[in-house]
Parts: C-alpha cells; sequence; structure tokens
C-alpha cells in the first residue's frame, strides 16, 4: 500500500489536477482496482476530472460522520480510479468533521486501512492550500508527500515555511518522504527557466526530475471532465504526467 499526499503552501498551484491526472497516468501502467483517490479539499472539485457530475452526492465529509466504510462509499470512474469525493456539506458538517480530524490524529490512516484496499493498492489524497486538520491528517499517515509549486516566485517565497513545517513533522514521522514537483512550466518565460535553475540549485534531489509543462490541454481537460491523458494523450502535459507516473511507481518502489 502506498499513500501519497499532495500539498502545496498556495492555492490554484495544481494540486487537483496533479492528483487526479497522476492517479489516472498511474492505474493506466498498474491496471484496475489499484488506485484511489480522496479529496480531503473542501472545495470538492477532485470528482469533476473523472467525469463524476452529480454534484449534489454526499462523500467523505458526510459518509464519516456517519462512519460509513470508505469501501462503501467510493465511486468507480471509468478511467480505472476510484473516487471518494469530499462532498457538497453544509458548513455545519464541514466544522463536525474537522472537530472529528482534529480530535483524532490518525484518523485518515485508519479509514484507509478500515476500507481494506490490499497491499498493492495506491492512494492519492489531494488537500486544500496550507496548514489544516486535512493536511496534518495525511502527513501522519502517507508514505510520500508531493508538494507542487509553480515556477515563479511565489511559489519560491512558500518553500522556507514549507520546509520548516516538514522539520517539524520529521520529528514524529522520520519515515515520510517528500518531494518537490514543479507545475506549468514554460520553458520558453526566461523567468520560468531561472526559477527552475535555482529550485534545483536550492532542493537538489527532492525536486522531482520530471515538472509539468504549461499546457492549455489540462484546462481543457477539466471542462469535459477527464483526466488529461483521456483528453490528449499526445500532448506536452500527457507526456509530463506519465514520466512522473513512471519515476513516482519507481520511487515507492524503492
Ligand atoms: N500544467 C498546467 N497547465 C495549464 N494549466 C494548468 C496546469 N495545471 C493546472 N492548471 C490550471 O490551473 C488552475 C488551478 O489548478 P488546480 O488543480 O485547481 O489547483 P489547486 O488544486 O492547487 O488549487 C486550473 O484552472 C487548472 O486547469
Ligand atoms: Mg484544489
Amino acid at each position: 500500500m502506498s499513500v501519497i499526499g499532495i500539498v502545496s503552501m498556495k492555492g490554484g498551484v495544481g494540486k487537483t489536477s496533479t492528483t487526479a491526472n497522476l492517479a489516472a497516468a498511474i492505474a493506466s501502467k498498474l491496471g484496475p482496482g489499484r488506485v484511489s483517490v480522496v479529496d480531503l479539499d473542501p472545495q470538492n472539485a477532485l470528482h469533476w476530472h473523472f467525469g463524476l457530475d452529480t454534484s449534489d452526492l454526499s462523500g467523505v465529509c458526510e459518509q464519516s460522520l456517519e462512519d460509513m466504510n470508505w469501501r462503501d462509499i467510493a465511486e468507480p470512474t471509468q478511467f480505472d480510479v476510484a473516487c471518494l469525493r469530499y462532498g457538497p456539506g453544509n458548513e455545519a458538517d464541514r466544522e463536525a468533521f474537522e472537530t472529528l480530524l482534529a480530535d483524532e490524529p490518525n484518523w485518515l490512516g485508519h479509514q484507509i486501512e478500515r476500507a481494506g484496499l490490499g497491499d498493492n493498492a495506491v492512494v492519492l489524497i489531494d488537500t486544500p492550500p496550507g496548514p489544516s486538520v486535512y493536511l496534518k491528517q495525511v502527513f501522519a499517515c502517507a508514505d510520500i508527500i508531493l508538494i507542487v509549486l509553480l515556477a515563479d516566485a511565489g511559489s519560491y517565497a512558500t518553500i522556507p515555511a514549507m520546509e520548516s513545517w516538514l522539520d517539524d513533522i520529521s520529528d514524529l514521522r522520520p519515515d515520510l518522504g517528500n518531494m518537490y514537483i514543479l507545475n506549468q512550466v514554460d520553458t520558453s518565460e526566461p523567468l520560468s527557466r531561472d526559477v527552475v535553475d535555482l529550485l534545483r540549485q536550492h532542493l537538489g534531489r527532492r525536486l522531482a526530475p520530471i515538472g509539468i509543462h504549461s499546457d492549455e490541454a489540462v484546462s481543457e481537460a477539466l471542462a469535459f471532465q477527464q483526466p488529461v491523458l483521456a483528453y490528449d494523450p499526445h500532448g506536452q502535459a500527457s507526456h509530463d504526467i506519465a514520466r512522473l507516473s513512471t519515476w513516482l511507481i519507481d520511487t515507492l518502489n524503492q
């Protein structure tokens, strides 16, 4: 079993797109029945990437308050990825859910275990930006954290805060892996190239060897409610995501 948390300090950097697209790419390599995604972001957007458009269906938030087993609430998708949406919830449900998460630090790991997904399952978890009870849960049970960055000064500026957080966590979870992933790289932009160079110097081998280029197919795929690999299989972003998924599978197997 491999649990992968997708996180960032900033919003809008591509966490949800990357979670969905990587999950679909990993599923296309590993085959059906292996990959699940969990949406732990109250924005409740992840399921859109998989064509699950019935937006009033409840999900992890509401169902967890009723102590449902995740195995029974995961929705199959046509992309061989089982999807647990956050659910639309109301403010009271969200608050009750967040209180539950604050009270039970190992709740997420326990739910994943209870779902009985099998030893060779891969679970990717999408999170809201910045510190939250959701992120704490992911830090408590993940095998690896993928930190999504844009190749810009704004993302660069968030690294010290993320690093100090990872430092704190490493006392509790010395085995927790972490890697930075660059998204929306535009190699025709000198500034983007400079930031990539700077990040390579700063992060060394903790920067994933493959970045995801800026590619409008990523946004278009969401409009068509598909992972980019299904929408534009031969495009630049699909190529990057496919390579990144191979790298990730190898990293998890090491
Ligand atoms: N590689 C990319 N190329 C072009 N647009 C992208 C790329 N990755 C994400 N986007 C777009 O950026 C926006 C934010 O992405 P999203 O995944 O919702 O970020 P987050 O979950 O971090 O808030 C979306 O409109 C998405 O389509
Ligand atoms: Mg998101």
